[in-house]
């Protein structure tokens, strides 16, 4: 069983790319045989500016490896280490229709927010739905945000293999509902274009004063309070274990808490919950050479099994 994900290099990693993504990618480890990728061919859609992406996949690198991936068992590679997947994109471009990718929210989004759209924009799920493809991935863990891009990759599968034959493998989604929403600081889906981020790594008091720009609702403090509709509780259920979700509900209840109380100990939870994976990238960072080796050595690896592929693909569609 192939397991695939991929995270674009738009920014630094926040609190819901760790449990939204990061997390699953990492538990799927032990799973199966897993395939996990910097996707800059897809972040070049949005960030033009060169050293900005070259340094953006190297912290997205630093972040994976210091959360846990073991690049012995995890093929951990650039997207753009394995040029195949620009060449299935170009043969499925050829089978999809322009309705279903008119249908896409990632694009109608960026179109309403005002993006003027590049056709890489318009294509981007063409070109995820070959990463997948190209790998037989059979599994792929990733945010509820991604389902409809899923949806798209099976669709534009099945044609293929309508019309070429049984060659390409129709994944499964993974998608955790327990953490397929992250709450962001505003209370709105964690996202790097709402600015309502919380990253997983840097200064400590930068990041402790995020906590603190949690919205809450204007309660007093000898108020009751309810762990059910507040933003903070629903992240720290995300980081506790049952007991502790349970004492902080009870303070929520009995009144006399304030919101900082249950901020603090939220934050306690995250730092402490990110611990080991800080030093290790304290460590790291001192060692960018071992990381690039990881992602070239990684990227071979993953080109390999692309080539097979795509040399069926190219048969099947006569190109060879
Ligand atoms: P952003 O919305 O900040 O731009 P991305 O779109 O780059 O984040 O998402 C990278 C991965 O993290 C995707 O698999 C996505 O589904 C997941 N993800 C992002 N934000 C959240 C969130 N708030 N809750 C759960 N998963 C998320
Ligand atoms: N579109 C995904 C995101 O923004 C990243 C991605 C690109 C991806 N290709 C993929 C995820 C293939 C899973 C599988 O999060």
């Amino acid at each position: 069983m192939r397991i695939l994900s991929g995270v674009q290099p738009s920014g630094t990693l926040h609190i819901g790319n760790y449990l939204g993504m990061m997390k699953p990618a990492l538990e799927m480890q032990d799973k199966g045989e897993t395939f996990l990728f910097i996707a800059d061919y897809h972040s070049l859609t949005s960030t033009p500016e060169p050293a900005l992406l070259r340094s953006r996949v190297e912290e997205v690198a630093l972040d994976f490896l210091s959360c846990g991936i073991n690049p012995e068992k995890t093929v951990f590679f650039r997207q753009s280490s394995v040029p195949e997947v620009t060449e299935l994109t170009w043969i499925l471009n050829c089978l999809t229709p322009m309705g279903l990718l008119e249908r896409c929210h990632s694009y109608k989004d960026k179109l309403n927010n005002g993006f003027s759209p590049n056709a890489g924009l318009f294509d981007y799920p063409v070109l995820m739905a070959s990463d997948i493809l190209a790998y037989n991935s059979d599994i792929v863990p990733v945010g509820k945000d991604q389902k409809q891009h899923l949806e798209v990759t099976c669709e534009i599968a099945r044609k293929f293999n309508n019309r070429y034959g049984d060659i390409l493998t129709i994944p499964k989604e993974s998608i955790r509902e327990d953490v397929a929403v992250v709450p962001g600081l505003d209370g709105r889906k964690m996202s790097k274009s709402y600015d309502n981020t919380i990253e997983i790594f840097g200064n400590e008091k930068k990041i402790r004063k995020k906590f603190n720009k949690i919205v809450t609702d204007s309660k007093e403090l000898d108020d009751v309070k309810d762990p059910e509709t507040c933003s903070v509780f629903d992240l720290f259920k995300l980081f506790a274990n049952e007991a502790q979700q349970a004492e902080l509900a009870a303070m929520y209840r009995a009144g006399g808490m304030g919101y900082g109380v249950a901020k603090k100990a939220l934050f306690e939870l995250f730092w402490e919950t990110l611990r080991t994976s800080r030093e290790r990238r304290d460590e790291l960072v001192n060692n960018m050479d071992y990381v690039r080796q990881i992602l070239d050595r990684s990227g071979e690896k993953a080109r390999a099994v692309a080539a097979e592929t795509l040399d069926k693909v190219r048969f099947a569609t006569g190109l060879r």
